[in-house]
């Protein structure tokens, strides 16, 4: 029986260029998770789409020679084979061309304006001729004293135009109210405190939701000579896709309103407070989550199309396949905040966490169930368990189900996957441990060896229900191993008690789920195929001797520097994960840091020379967390450790006092 209904959606994306690995991050999240309530007995629906009109795309198609709609029919047809590459298993695809929704945001428009909700007046502002755009003082870039485009340089003149505008102040008190009285609405909880501190309490404009310049648009239908401006066109797809305001409404009725709207953290302000301001006009209930994530950053920068610093999923997927990058994606940075893709970050994690930690798992355990019983399952018995050994992992992974349900409810897919991983990790400890390769040569040890392998391959059957979501084809290849063609140990309710494995199953070696990667040789190949050149360029790769202590023995500081700049710089206490010395260097030191909420990164320190690397794991350390990455020794350094020269010369490492947390900022 379903547990209920759950609705989730992404962004519309503009289908003004193909869609890069950064729209690929907010659409593999959306599908891991309704894969995750589908697997935990939810009727879920998923929807995604695209933003079709407006300027930019009448631009682009002008350009290219084509009609507006023959461009963005390229590019959503490229769009879907994407997502189908992506195994992203949407129920509807919306786009804001389909009659679907123009007829309905006509409604709503009207509606609008009936009500008193929407009135006509002048916009000005700043206008671009050559790009057919008005920009707000904010946006206006500046070239010698003159006010420019931000898009095309060129300088802007003030300009009037007739325009509609929605009464957004009107509902200003009412929507702090709201936000406030709901505190699980904006996520994470501190986007919240950004919307009501910077865009709700200063006083929220009306907003401007016509044009009459912009020709791509839905007709505002009792006044032709608008279209309908931006946001109440994008927004409305939440709902228009479900048949709202239509005789065929069933599937609003039965799944609105929404469970989360999966938005990047630039376009929350729109999410959480002009679509709830318009769902609450037209008497609507508002959706239970919105979620802004991170961006994906390329070096320092956000990935653009307009900055060409893009990495696009393709050439990643056709080498490594796609559940490697979806699991890097959702791995690799908590939800909510920033994190840098490289290609190096990819490719090791992809051989530490895939190729060791699971992939070595899998074929140790069906290996050993090949060598030592034939290939076939042995029967559990009871004299060959050994509770000291046994319990502390076979509890451990039958609560393994609810550790991540309760990160996924949160929608902290990567703690979720270092949950699973935690067991993974036991279980190769387990291996160490029990040594079966010695129980193996006692043929009175054969109890005991039987019950080893079996819990072994009942840990591995959890792993390959849980990691479904994240990768999805990555368990049907695990089941193939060990022999499992039961669809019911393939469920959550399966992972309700550990040992359900049945004896007399026959196991087969495959083909190792993720093949070691020579990270670089592949390095070589991706750098020509997906990052492009010019931000890895920009980033100077200092020599080793100015990173050392060099430059704590010849400071060179101005006497006096503005409190705003020394502001700038973000510091922030870490926990030391990991601590190694880096092989080509005799000075450098490789942290792996925690943040707590703030994730994790990669430091280089060169302090080999002061400390065994062993004895740092577990301390606090304090970090420079927004300086630009840099390339030490041909490795990125996310940032910078503090450190101070004793009286002997020695460098010492920075650190804090008792009870302060992981990510606290210096200050
Ligand atoms: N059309 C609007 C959204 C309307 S929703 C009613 C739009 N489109 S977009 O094509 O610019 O897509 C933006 C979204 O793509 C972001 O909110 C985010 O979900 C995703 N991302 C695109 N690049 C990204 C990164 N580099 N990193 C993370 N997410 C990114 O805005």
């Amino acid at each position: 029986m379903s547990k209920g209904t759950f609705y989730i959606t992404t962004p519309i994306y503009y289908p003004s260029g193909n869609m890069t690995i950064g729209h690929t991050y907010t659409t593999v999240a959306a599908d891991t998770m309704t894969r995750f309530k589908k697997l935990t007995g939810y009727e879920t629906y998923f929807l995604t789409g695209t933003d079709e009109h407006g300027q930019k795309i009448e631009k682009k198609a002008a350009e290219t020679g084509v009609t507006p709609i023959q461009y963005v029919d390229r590019i959503v047809a490229e769009t879907k084979d994407l997502w189908k590459l992506m195994n992203i298993g949407y129920d509807d695809f919306i786009r804001t061309t389909e009659d679907r929704h123009v007829k309905i945001v006509q409604k709503i428009f009207r509606q609008f304006y009936e009500q008193g909700d929407i009135y006509k007046a002048e916009y000005e502002g700043m206008y671009c001729t050559p790009c057919e755009s008005f920009w707000t003082p904010t946006q206006l870039a500046e070239k010698d004293g003159v006010k420019v485009c931000p898009d095309c340089g060129r300088p802007c003149q003030p300009m009037k135009e007739e325009s509609y505008f929605f009464r957004m102040s009107k509902y200003q008190d009412w929507m702090i109210d709201y936000i406030e009285q709901h505190p699980d609405f904006i996520q994470p909880a501190s986007r919240a405190n950004e919307m009501i501190n910077n865009f709700l309490k200063p006083g929220l404009q009306d907003l401007c939701v016509s044009r009459t310049s912009v020709k791509w648009g839905v007709p505002v239908d009792f006044d032709p000579a608008h279209t309908v401006y931006v946001w109440i066109d994008a927004l409305s797809n939440y709902i228009t896709a479900l048949g709202y305001g239509t005789d065929h409404d069933e599937l609003y009725r039965k799944f609105w309103p929404a469970d989360v709207h999966l938005v990047g953290k630039e376009i929350v302000r729109f999410h959480t407070i002009y679509w709830p301001i318009m769902l609450h006009a037209l008497g609507l209930p508002l959706p239970r989550q919105v979620f802004g994530h991170g961006w994906l950053l390329f070096g320092a920068d956000r990935m653009s199309k307009s900055k060409g610093n893009v990495v696009y999923p393709g050439p990643i997927v056709a080498r490594y396949g796609v559940d490697a990058l979806r699991y890097y994606l959702m791995r690799e940075m908590p939800f909510g905040a920033d994190g840098n893709y490289t290609n190096e970050s990819f490719l090791t994690r992809t051989n530490a966490d895939l190729a060791n930690d699971l992939g070595n798992l899998v074929s140790r355990t069906v290996a050993m169930i090949e060598k030592y019983f034939g290939g076939v399952l042995p029967a559990w018995d009871e004299a060959g368990y050994v509770a000291e050994e046994d319990d502390a992992l076979r509890e451990h992974c039958a609560a393994l189900p609810g550790l991540v349900e309760a990160q996924m409810d949160k929608l902290q897919f990567s703690q979720a996957l270092t949950e699973i991983w935690k067991v993974i990790g036991e279980c190769n400890k387990y291996i160490d441990l029990t040594q079966p390769w010695v129980l193996g040569k006692d043929p009175e040890k054969q109890a005991r060896l039987a019950n080893v392998l079996l819990n072994l391959a009942e840990c591995v059957r959890f792993a390959a229900v849980l990691i479904g979501p994240f990768m999805p084809n990555t368990p049907d290849r695990i089941y193939a191993q060990l022999g499992v063609t039961d669809d019911s140990l393939k469920t959550w309710d399966s992972l309700s008690s550990f040992g359900r494995l049945p004896a007399g199953l026959t196991v087969r070696k495959g083909e190792a789920l993720f093949p070691r990667i020579d990270v670089k040789k592949e390095l070589e190949i991706l750098a020509a195929d997906t990052a492009p050149a010019a931000p890895e360029k920009k980033a100077e790769a200092p020599k080793e001797k100015k990173d050392n202590a060099k430059k704590h023995e010849e400071p060179e500081f101005p006497e006096v520097i503005a409190f705003d700049d020394f502001a700038k710089c973000k510091m922030q206490v870490a926990r030391v994960l990991t601590c190694e010395k880096v092989e080509k260097s005799t000075k450098l030191l490789r942290f792996r840091l925690s943040f707590g909420a703030d994730g994790e990164r990669t430091i280089l320190s060169g302090i080999a020379k002061y400390y065994d690397p062993a004895a740092l794991v577990g301390k606090q350390v304090v970090a420079v967390t927004n300086l630009a990455p840099r390339k030490i020794a041909g490795e990125e350094s996310q940032g910078m450790i503090l450190s101070a020269l004793d009286n002997a010369g020695n460098l010492r490492l920075m650190s804090v006092m008792e009870g302060v947390e992981d990510g606290a900022i210096i200050g």
